[in-house]
Parts: structure tokens; sequence; C-alpha cells
């Protein structure tokens, strides 16, 4: 070999120890392009020697050629190998940066938990809709004719007076009755304004706040109420009954609960009742089902014919039923909860012993049954 070959030959190592550690050095794609550009780029040291090779003579430029492209390729790969390390290796960090462990399960302490009012709506929503009926809505501001009027309470009633209802300024813009603003006393009014704009059939549930002037352990001045209403051509006081019993069985969870029918006044019904449910009392607690003891839970009757004509439906051809129940009576006595004025007391406490968990299905029993 000569002497020229042999310094070419050790410059060429040299120069790929130098170039392959520069390469190696290179931890991120910035310093790595520079890198190549040391290397390969138009200025590069390889582009350089290549240069050289037009002075040498042939035999010479021949083995620095071929030795010049092994090393060119050598470190073009080694380049391209770490590029992808590198490109490979800020992805991962990214991943590991970005990572959503939704395996973590919720902080038990910040854990909420559901209303029992909202938690029992639930619970009557699933079951009447269970049996055919519908959601329907009417205004917590209502009229003194959708209040009172319309559900044939006679002039003068009790329920009309002041020490009951929260009535509001006149409207102006309205007329008599209609003029007549206040806080819905009941949820009965959504049955008038559900009459009034649909035909028989009606088969419907309305739940929602009502007021009344009133606060003690079992009244507080707002409160919730269910109505259920329905009416067709044949439906009378046995299909009431029927509905009512498969309504108490699946909401208080009990087979053969014993209820009775008191004979009772409303003026929107005829005839009127009070439904009772059989209890026991022990040790100062309160089961629900067959015992000594009777609970009322809730009003009913056959919708009064006055009602039907004042919302436009011939009483000759179409009859049916009404209910209302005292959303909170009903929540306590499932749950166990003893005054009514804890429920709007926005106590963070109470609510976490007396609330529900949010993933929890209402009503479990009766919807897979
Ligand atoms: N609206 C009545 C109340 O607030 C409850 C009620 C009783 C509703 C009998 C009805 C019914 O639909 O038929 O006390």
């Amino acid at each position: 070999m000569s002497e020229i070959i042999k310094n070419m030959s050790d410059t060429l190592v040299r120069l790929q120890v130098e170039l392959t550690e520069i390469v190696q050095n290179a931890n991120d794609l910035q310093m790595l392009e520079q890198a190549k550009v040391t290397a390969l780029g138009k200025k590069g040291r390889i582009t350089d020697l290549m240069k050289t090779l037009g002075a040498m003579d042939p035999e010479e430029r021949k083995s620095t050629g071929q030795a010049l492209n092994v090393l060119k390729d050598e470190i073009a790969g080694l380049i391209s190998r770490q590029e992808e390390a590198l490109k490979r290796q800020a992805m991962d960090e990214k991943l590991a940066r970005e990572i959503i462990d939704i395996t973590l399960s919720v902080r038990p302490e910040r854990k909420g938990h559901i209303h029992p009012i909202s938690q029992t709506m639930e619970e009557l929503a699933t079951i009447f809709a269970d049996m055919g009926f519908r959601i329907a809505e009417g205004p917590e501001i209502e009229d003194d004719w959708h209040n009172f009027t319309a559900l044939n309470f006679p002039p003068g009633h009790p329920a009309r007076e002041m020490q009951d209802t929260f009535f509001l300024p006149e409207d102006t813009g309205a007329q008599g009755e209609f003029a007549k603003k206040l806080l819905r006393t009941h949820t009965s009014p959504v049955q008038i304004r559900h009459m009034k704009a649909n035909k028989p059939p009606i088969r419907i549930i309305a739940m929602g706040r009502t007021y009344r002037s009133d606060y003690d352990m079992t009244h507080t001045p707002m409160f919730h109420q269910i109505e259920g209403l329905v009416i067709d051509e044949k439906t009378h006081m046995g299909h009431l009954k029927g509905c009512l019993r498969d309504f108490c069985e699946a909401y208080f969870e009990v087979d053969d609960l014993p209820m009775r029918f008191r004979p009772s006044f409303f003026p929107f019904v005829e005839p009127g009742a009070e439904v009772d449910i059989g209890c026991s009392r022990k040790d100062g607690g309160l089961k629900i089902g067959k015992g000594e003891s009777w609970l009322e839970i809730l009003g009913c009757g056959m919708v009064h014919p006055n009602v039907l004509k004042n919302c436009g439906i011939d009483p000759e051809q179409y009859q049916g039923f009404a209910f209302g129940m005292g959303i909170e009576r009903i929540a306590m006595l499932k749950y166990g909860i003893p005054d009514l004025r804890t429920f709007f007391d926005s106590d963070a406490r109470w609510l976490d012993y007396y609330g529900f968990d949010p993933l929890q299905r209402p009503n479990r029993a009766f919807s897979e049954s």
C-alpha cells in the first residue's frame, strides 16, 4: 500500500470515529440535523474529501472513492437509525406526558350523592313509564282559574285563603281569574292544562314543586307532588285501585301490601278517596307491609264531570281517574327520613347519609323483574 493511500485510510478511520461520535451524541433532532450537515452537507467533511478525489492518481482515487462511499453510506445509515430512535423517544415522552389513567377510581372524599327527592322522582317516572304513563309539565306560577276554579273549587273554599296560598301581584295583561297569579298549591292544575291541550285517551303523570304557607316537621313552604291522570271511555274505579296497588307494591318493594281506600273529599273528584297502606311500628321504627297499623299516602278519585266540562271534554263520553301524592312523604316512608325540613337544609352530611350513589339505577328490583 502506498504511503498516500495509507495516510488517507488513517484519515478515513479517524473521520469515521469522529462522525460516529457526533451522530451518537446528537440527543435531539436539531443536533442530529447539525451532525448531518457536518458529515454529509454540501460543505460537510465527507463531501470535502470527495472533492479531493479529482486531484488523485487513478489507483488512489479508486480505493479512496470506494472507501469514502462506504463511509458515507455507513454514516447516512447511522443518522437515519439515530433519527428513528430520537423520534420514537420523543413520541414515548409525549405519550407518557399525556397519559390518562382511566382505571383511576373516583376520589372517595369528592363523591357526590343524588338527593332523595331526585331519586324518588326517578323511581316514580320509571314505575309509571312501565305502566304506560307519559310525563306532563305545567308552570309553577299559576293563575287562580287553573289552580282552583277549573278544578271545581267552590267560591270561598278554605284552600283559596291567604294562609295557604302564596298570591302574587295581579297580571295586568290578563282578565278575571287568569289575572290572579299564585304559586301553584298542588300539581293538579297540570291535569287541566293537559286536558285542554290534548284529546283523550290520556295517561299522564306530572311531578314538580308546589307551594303552601306552612312550616313544621311535616310541612315546608315548598314541597313536591306527583299527580296522575287517566281519561278514556271505559276507565272505572277498579282500574284506579289496580293501578295504585301496582304502583305501591312496586315503589315500596313489598308484595301483597295491605291497602285500604277510605272515602274522602276533594272538589275535583267524585267519588274521592284517600289511600292507606299497612305498616307496623316497633321500637320507634316503621316497617311498610302487613302489620297492625295504617299510613295515609295519597288522595285519588274519579275525575269530576265539572272538571271534564271545564276542559272541553264531554263527561257523557269520557271518564277517568286522578291521584295525587306528596313526594317527600313517600320518600320519608321508604327511606326512613324523620323530618321533612331536613330535605331543604342543604347539609352535605345529611346528603352523604340519605343520598344515593349516582351510578346506581333507581328501582332496580322493579325494572329488572
Ligand atoms: N291535589 C291534592 C292535594 O294537593 C291531591 C290530590 C287528591 C290529587 C286527589 C288528586 C286527587 O288528583 O284525585 O292535596
